[in-house]
């Protein structure tokens, strides 16, 4: 079996679904449930024996320990972190404690569990860091693409954090011999993401009759992929990814913000008209910029897809169409992960702008 991280958050339980679905192979998932955590994204998964659920932190050496003796797994996949941008800059300890330490007690706990197994299992072993293209900082309109041999130059406290996490994973692996795979995702979007992030706060928004809040000039770029595209890459470079190599995952999707709310407008108007006939787009604003706010990430997947033949099977089109469609199908999810936590946290967010 395998042990996920951060398997009740928005990649982690696409991925656990989708794993178990296509692979079959068990799971144990240790995830913290902060507020990004929720249980009923698994809910599909009660009463399946091929899947544990941990409730704790990854930051706790004594429980990664008694878990990893206790399963056994055959591989780590690392999606446990604090993921929100806008948190970072309002509160970044927890992104230091998460993505930093909390990435330093699972490699140490892994390095010691890695170094006691026998050979064949040894050499078997995996340790998958699932990381970002924000690690790479920002681009200019003609730069090329980030490669995977582009400067790591983190621009937000989440961003850096996990630049952070990136290089003790290549210490770990460079130092102890530990055989990590690192993968740099662009931005990812569908089914089960917490309304805090650009496309389901649009879809949710709009669909509340709220505001539809886009950052200075939404010029902005940002390069995105379904998450379920992003899943089948990880299960590909867990596969056959070499030991120690860095892969970039991403669409060739590159879209201004503005063009995405556009389009999320759009769709609704046609799945879901407003009930006065007003178009969607009538609910934009332009708010406040982000500070520090990173103009364009493009992600240049070629590596992958050369080495590991892996392509993303949506287009934006596509995933867009299936996303918008998940969350008018899910109302009672998006009631109920909306909290009192999370309003205070979209009151605080958005006062000033
Ligand atoms: P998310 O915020 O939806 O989920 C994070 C999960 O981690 C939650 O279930 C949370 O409870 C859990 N968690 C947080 N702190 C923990 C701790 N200390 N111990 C155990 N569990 C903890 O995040 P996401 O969007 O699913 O992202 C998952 C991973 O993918 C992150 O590492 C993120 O950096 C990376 N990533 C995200 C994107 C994206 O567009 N969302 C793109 C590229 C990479
Ligand atoms: P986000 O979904 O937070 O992802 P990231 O910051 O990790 O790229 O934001 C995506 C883009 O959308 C980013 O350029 C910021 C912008 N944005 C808005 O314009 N308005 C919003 O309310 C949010 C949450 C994001």
């Amino acid at each position: 079996m395998i042990l996920v991280t951060g398997g009740a958050g928005f990649i982690g339980a696409n991925f656990i679904l989708d794993w178990l679905a296509q692979t079959g192979e068990g799971v144990v998932t240790l995830d913290k449930l902060t507020y990004a955590g929720n249980l009923h994204n698994l809910d599909r998964l009660q009463g399946d024996a091929r899947h544990v659920f941990v409730h704790g932190d990854i930051a706790d050496r004594a429980l990664l320990e008694r878990l990893l003796a206790e399963h056994q797994p055959r591989a780590i996949v690392h999606f446990a972190a604090e993921s929100h941008v806008d948190r970072s800059i309002h509160g970044p300890e927890d992104f230091i404690q998460t993505n930093v330490v909390g990435t330093f007690r699972l490699l140490e706990a892994a390095r010691q569990y890695w170094q006691a197994l026998p050979a064949p299992e040894k050499e078997a072993f995996r340790f998958l860091h699932v990381s970002t293209d924000e690690v790479y900082g920002t681009l200019s309109p003609t730069d090329p693409a980030f490669t995977e041999q582009h400067n790591t130059l983190p621009n937000s406290p989440y961003s850096a954090s996990k630049a952070a996490s990136d290089h003790l994973v290549r210490a770990w692996h460079h130092t102890y011999g530990l055989p990590v795979l690192t993968t740099n995702c662009s931005n990812n979007y569908g089914p089960l993401q917490f309304p805090e992030k650009l496309i389901p706060l649009v879809i949710v928004n709009a669909l509340a009759g709220k505001d539809l809040p886009i950052y200075g000039d939404g010029q902005q770029v940002r390069d995105w992929l379904y998450v379920g595209d992003h899943c089948g890459a990880i299960r590909r470079v867990l596969e056959a990814g070499r030991p120690g190599e860095t892969y970039n995952i991403g669409g060739h999707n590159e879209m201004t913000n503005l063009r995405i709310v556009q389009g999320i407008c759009a769709l609704l108007g046609e799945l879901r008209p407003r009930a006065d006939g007003r178009p969607y787009a009538s609910q934009i604003t332009h708010v406040k910029d982000r500070p520090g706010h990173d103009r364009r990430y493009a992600i240049d997947a070629g590596k992958i897809e050369r080495e590991l033949g892996w392509r993303p099977a949506e287009t934006f089109d596509t995933g867009i169409r299936k996303t918008v469609q998940w969350y008018l199908d899910h109302p009672e999810w998006v009631a109920q992960v909306q909290s009192g936590a999370y309003r205070e946290w979209v009151a605080q967010q958005y006062a000033t702008a």
